[in-house]
């Protein structure tokens, strides 16, 4: 597993250079692994109408969905940035990191370097459908 999770960090360094972030100059790599093993990659990509950006994770996780499909579950993600510094999932992503790894960890940049954390921690109430 820790060999993973260190192949999971290097794919998303790998990826940050592809973002697409003119406005904000924050590029941000993500990767996923799948229960399958599989690794996804994602950056941001920005839009000149600002809302319409997409997170790296978001667009890891929907090219893991369009490769495996409606059954895809995560078992780790990590996000990184081309900047030192926090780094952290924002909260639309994590809902969805739920969506699709409720037992998944993510691994971060943090203050001081990078942290894991199941994503249960970064969103302890999230929104379930029943
Ligand atoms: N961004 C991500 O890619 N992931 C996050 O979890 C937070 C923010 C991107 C979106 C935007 O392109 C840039 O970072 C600045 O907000």
């Amino acid at each position: 597993m820790r060999k993973d999770l260190d192949r999971l960090v290097d794919a998303a360094r790998e990826a940050v250079c592809r973002a697409y972030a003119p406005y904000s100059r924050l590029r941000v790599g993500a990767a996923v692994l799948t229960t399958k093993g599989n690794i996804y990659l994602g950056v941001n990509v920005e839009n000149a109408s600002y809302g319409l950006t997409l997170c790296a994770e978001r667009v890891a996780i929907c090219a893991a969905v369009a490769q495996e499909g409606p059954e895809m579950r995560l078992k780790a993600l990590a996000v990184v940035s081309d900047r030192p510094g926090p780094c952290p999932p924002c909260g639309a992503c994590r809902q969805v990191i739920f969506e699709f790894g409720p037992d998944a960890l993510v691994i971060f940049q943090g203050p001081d370097g990078l942290e894991e954390e199941p994503i249960t921690r970064l969103l302890p109430a999230a929104f379930r459908l029943r």
